[in-house]
């Protein structure tokens, strides 16, 4: 594997036509847990996803958090900022177009905080179980991204306002947004991934 400031896996295309996708796993997951689900929303696409650097109790992150849903927001700052410097840093070296980012939990935090904070380095994303990363991000121009949002109604972590308002701050700052509340909990079901097919067959 291609040393990166990122510990990551890489899998090339297998077809061109489909966009890059940016894994992003969960609290506790690691490079590989999100490679299948990659594979299956968008066959073909060329996968990237690194782990993240902050260890809480051994288990991986992409920031630090205070409290479960109390972000340290300057932690959230530097790390989205680093991630987008590896995200730049991975497209020289495997030659790829801005990727689409796929999250799950804090990995769509970390996802929503980049939109925010580096808008170039994302061409979309679908935020799985996301909430809303930083309390006073800068308004940034996201005309033209497409974002998918799939929440779970009955998600003890997550809770539905600030899912709506994650949505609405996106929309507002130009992104295409889908929404979808899902009657679940926090852990993905069989819709998530329908829904992801569909949204990366538009
Ligand atoms: C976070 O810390 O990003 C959220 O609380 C989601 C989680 O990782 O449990």
């Amino acid at each position: 594997m291609t040393e990166l400031s990122f510990i990551h896996r890489y899998e090339p295309a297998t077809d061109p036509t489909r966009p890059p996708l940016l894994l992003l796993h969960g609290t506790g997951g690691d490079e590989s847990d999100l490679l299948g689900l990659g594979r299956t929303i968008s066959p073909g696409s060329a996968l990237l996803s690194p782990r993240g650097k902050i260890l809480e109790n051994g288990m991986p992150r992409f920031f630090r958090r205070l409290a479960e849903g109390v972000f340290d927001e300057e932690d959230v700052r530097l790390r989205a900022n680093e991630l987008a410097d590896f995200v730049a840093e991975a497209r020289r070296a495997y030659g790829l177009e801005a990727p689409v980012a796929v999250g799950f939990s804090n990995g769509a935090n970390i996802a929503a905080a980049m939109l925010m904070l580096r808008p170039e380095a994302l061409s979309g994303a679908a935020l799985l179980r996301a909430m809303v990363p930083l309390s006073d991000a800068p308004k940034a121009d996201l005309a033209g991204k497409r974002v998918l949002i799939t929440s779970g109604a009955m998600d003890p972590i997550v809770p539905a306002e600030n899912a709506k308002r994650l949505a609405a701050s996106l929309s507002e700052s130009g992104a295409e947004v889908q929404h979808e509340i899902l009657p679940t909990g926090h852990n993905l079901s069989q819709t998530d991934l329908q829904l992801m097919v569909r949204w990366f067959s538009r």
